[in-house]
């Protein structure tokens, strides 16, 4: 069930005396804590065990409160914020004097975003400060999409606050505004043509989509090759490999050699629901419910008894491209 506004509130009074809350985004739940206080901002990284060099997202409820973030807040950023705020965008923009180095990793810019949910919008507009939010799991582990997958991690969290699954389910687009165009330096539902589609009309500055040209010298989850990783072996598979192997009852995995398909947990897209394997997690119809789906069904998978994890390749399409890349990265360390 759903947080109660009693509970919003409480969980405002923790952020503004420094502790740390877990809320839900529209994309995964966030581990967020005061932005402008260095040591609330400090205990994030204790908690997930996060490296210093990786920097956070910075939340934040109205314009007001991201134009007092920035330096400048310029045409293209207005434009994608009219556009996709509150949602799954996050914008890399030259900070203001008020983000403290620990938020940045001493990064000149910051990341910000505007989620669309309405319990982390109250609870940013409640603790009368931005909040900066990482996803809430261990560094470099399975994001969550629910309350209870935040439990399963983290334990040095004050509150969690419950707003149900997440309706898009894998991180924010994000994209650095530089002085050549646009970069999109991690992959989400928003995509680069739509960014593109928005910026158009903005004919005088840099609209294009450029690669490299983001001196950014953090390495972004999204930019590692490991990441998103689950407790056991999770590997890609296409639509025949999936088949075949149920017809036969045995797959070939990467140095498991040949693995009975009973053991494996299987996420598919629209294949036929009684398939030879242990378990099928409920078939997803298009690409935009994959992706809803797809980090709950691993975490289902990470706590069940079967020894593996199977998903089906999708194509590089859309949201395609955001669920390929968290997938290559949750399957790296297994191939
Ligand atoms: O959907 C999301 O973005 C979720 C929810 C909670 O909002 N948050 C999230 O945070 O995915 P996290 O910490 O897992 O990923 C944040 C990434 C960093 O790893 C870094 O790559 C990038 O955002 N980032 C943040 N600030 C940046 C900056 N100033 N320059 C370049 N990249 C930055
Ligand atoms: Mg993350």
């Amino acid at each position: 069930m759903s947080s109660t506004h009693r509970e919003i509130k409480a969980a405002a009074q923790l952020i503004r005396e420094g502790k740390l809350v877990a809320m839900p985004t529209e994309t995964v739940y966030g581990l967020g804590a005061n932005a402008l206080d260095p040591m609330a901002v400090s205990r994030i990284f204790e908690s997930k065990e996060r490296p210093s060099f990786d920097p956070l997202i910075v939340h934040i409820c109205d314009l007001a409160m991201a134009e007092s973030l920035v330096e400048e807040f310029d045409p293209r950023a207005q434009a994608l914020a009219e556009a996709y705020w509150p949602g799954p965008l996050t914008l890399i923009l030259p900070k203001s004097e008020l983000i403290p180095d620990i938020v940045s990793s001493g990064l000149p810019t910051v990341g910000l975003r505007m989620p669309n949910h309405p319990i982390a919008l109250e609870l940013i507009k409640q603790s009368t400060c931005p909040i900066a939010a990482p996803s809430a799991n261990k560094f470099g582990r399975v994001s969550p999409t629910q309350a209870k997958h935040v439990a399963k991690q983290l334990d040095m969290v004050e509150a969690i606050l419950d707003g149900g699954g997440a309706t898009v389910g894998i991180e924010s687009t994000i994209v650095a505004l530089t002085d050549e165009g646009f970069e999109v330096l991690r992959p989400g539902a928003i995509t680069p043509e739509m960014i593109a589609e928005t910026l158009k009309p903005l004919t005088d500055l840099k609209t294009r989509e450029v690669q490299g040209s983001h001196n950014h010298k953090v390495e972004a989850p999204g930019m590692l090759d490991s990441h998103y990783s689950p407790n056991k072996p999770l590997y890609i598979v296409s639509k025949e490999e999936i088949l075949q192997a149920a017809e036969g009852g045995q797959i070939s995995l990467p140095h498991q050699g040949l693995v009975e398909t009973k053991q494996c947990g299987l996420i598919h897209l629209d294949l036929p629901a009684e398939l030879n394997y242990g378990q099928i997690y409920q078939p997803a119809s298009n690409l935009s419910e994959f992706a809803i789906q797809l980090f709950s069904s691993i975490h289902y998978f990470e706590d069940s008894e079967l020894g593996f994890i199977l998903v089906q390749e999708i194509p590089e399409e859309g949201i395609g491209v955001a669920i390929m890349d968290r997938l290559k990265k949750a399957a790296f360390r297994f191939t």
